[in-house]
């Protein structure tokens, strides 16, 4: 009997459902679920053209997130310039002697003796800042530094930054859309899962970008999480917004005493 006394008396109430809400309610749910859409198609957008390129070829592809936090440290940007685009203003023997440089860790001594005559040789008509171009300016030894530097992409400092700012900012949008989703009727092991799938997609997409500064094979990670991501939030919000506005409930005729 004591067991009994102690025990609450639970309502005998189910849960509540989208049809429960006012017109109120529900139209602010809708502005809500769209703009946040409307939102992350923005920051797709947006992450495109960020990334867009950085390989050198067009498309946002796993390599060129790879590039983006690992880096590409086959060599440096003057390297490839000496092989490729910028060949043809230097004779092979000149080549040779800066990328011999470039090897031995670009140091300054170096630069003063060997390497500073032939950069103002062949290169610094254009590379320096008189000529007005837009491009690494090689007329002083800072400027050269800039491009024979190895490419380890993004440094940790700028990755804990943009990290934090994510976590918060992405942890509370999915905690909005989580809200409003939990009034939505589906079988509870979907719900459940839809539920927990952005949080577990957001945390192993900032999780791999630091993997990826470390192996870039993670890169793919990032990709996979992030599309997880997407999936889910589509779910929830089409989801939702269906519910909101198209599920009613059947009323149970009232049975006869
Ligand atoms: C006739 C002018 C001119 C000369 C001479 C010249 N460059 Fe360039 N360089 C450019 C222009 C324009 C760009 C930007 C467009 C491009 O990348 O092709 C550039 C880009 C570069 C870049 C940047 C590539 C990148 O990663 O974005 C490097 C490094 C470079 N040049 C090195 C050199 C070196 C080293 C020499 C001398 C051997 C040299 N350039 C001679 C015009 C010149």
């Amino acid at each position: 009997m004591v067991q009994k006394d102690q025990a609450e008396l639970c309502p005998a109430t189910r849960p509540r459902r989208f049809y429960d809400y006012t017109l109120n309610e529900k139209l602010l749910y809708s502005s809500f679920l769209l703009l946040v859409g409307v939102g992350y198609l923005m920051a797709l957008a947006y992450l495109y053209t960020s990334f867009d390129g950085i390989d050198g070829k067009l498309g946002l592809s796993v390599e060129d997130i790879a590039e983006n936090y690992y880096g590409n440290r086959s060599g440096t940007r003057l390297e490839s310039a000496l092989r490729g685009s910028m060949a043809a203003n230097i004779d092979l023997q000149q080549r040779h002697h800066i990328i011999a440089w470039l090897k031995s860790g670009a140091p300054r001594n170096g630069y003063e003796s060997t390497i500073k005559p032939i950069l103002a040789e062949r290169c610094v008509a254009c590379h320096a800042p008189a000529s007005g171009l837009p491009i690494p300016d090689l007329s002083s030894y800072e400027g050269v530094k800039r491009v024979a530097d190895v490419d380890t992409g993004v440094s940790l400092h700028s990755l804990m930054k943009v990290s934090h700012i994510h976590l918060f900012g992405i942890a509370l949008v999915a905690f909005g859309i989580g809200l409003v989703f939990r009034f939505a009727l589906l079988p509870a092991w979907f719900q459940y899962t839809l539920t927990l799938l952005p949080f577990i997609a957001i945390f192993s997409d900032i999780f791999a970008w630091f993997l990826t500064r470390w192996d870039p094979v993670y890169a793919y990670t990032v990709v996979a999480a992030g599309a997880l991501l997407g999936l889910s939030w589509v779910l929830q919000i089409t989801i939702s917004l269906y519910q909101i506005w198209f599920l009613r409930c059947r009323v149970v005729p009232e049975e006869q005493p």
